[in-house]
């Protein structure tokens, strides 16, 4: 079994999508979004697609493609399914020759169902995750919540990936408090680009920290 990674955030809308993107490229791996919730516009794996310039057979097809953008247990209501839980819990998407960087949905205690929550499935799968997190005013209070979170379940953390403008002061009160690695900090890019993307990534992050065992 080769290794996967879970990139989870702090929040929807915090980055996970551009930051898997990159960290996919750089590893050559494969990329996985399961659960999808809101399907107009471009996805969440269109837009890995588009800016890790990954081939297409290695973006692999979500699982659930629910219509509404809102939380996976309320759109998967909305659609008249339930989300299979073991089913994703065992799911054969780690048996691959390469790694396979698996996308959450929006933050890490969104219910999958009535009854369980997205951060159960994490545990259940105890792959590492990169933890990400805004810079933006608030992140202190979401980013440590979430390490709590995390930790209180012994899911091995990889340490925090940050997006957005340098706030060197959050930054650390988050990984100091924390406990946890900093892996580096993707800034606001314009264009986002996959050129762009990549180059930043290289410059500010490493490598080898996202195929390390963590410690437990
Ligand atoms: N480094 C960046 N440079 C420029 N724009 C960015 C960057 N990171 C994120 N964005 C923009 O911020 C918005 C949210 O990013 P993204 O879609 O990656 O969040 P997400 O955490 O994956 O959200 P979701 O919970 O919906 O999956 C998008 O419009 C994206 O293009
Ligand atoms: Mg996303």
């Amino acid at each position: 079994m080769k290794s996967a990674i879970v990139v989870a955030g702090t929040d929807t809308d915090v980055g996970k999508t551009v930051f898997a993107a990159a960290l996919v490229a750089t590893l050559d791996g494969y990329y996985w979004k399961p659960v999808q919730a809101g399907i107009d516009g471009e996805t969440d794996a269109e837009i890995v697609r588009r800016l890790s310039g990954l081939p297409a057979e290695r973006v692999l097809p979500e699982v659930y493609r629910l219509t509404t953008a809102a939380s996976p247990h309320l759109a998967a209501e909305r659609d008249g399914v339930e989300i299979d839980f073991e089913g994703l819990a065992n799911a054969p998407v780690f048996a691959q020759e390469r790694a396979v960087v698996i996308e959450g949905a929006g933050g890490l205690l969104v219910p999958l169902t009535r009854n369980l929550l997205q951060i159960e499935l994490f545990a259940r799968w105890g792959a590492p995750v990169v933890l990400v997190a805004s810079t933006r005013l608030g992140t202190i209070n979401h980013s440590l919540l979430s390490v709590e979170a995390l930790k209180r379940r012994r899911i091995p953390l990889l340490g925090v990936a940050f997006v957005g403008e340098e706030n060197a002061d959050s930054e650390r009160t988050i990984t100091e408090m924390g406990g946890v690695s900093h892996l580096g900090r993707l800034p606001m890019l314009d264009p986002l680009d996959a050129g762009l993307l990549r180059d930043a990534f290289a410059d500010r992050f490493n490598a080898a920290d996202f195929l390390a065992p963590v410690p437990p």
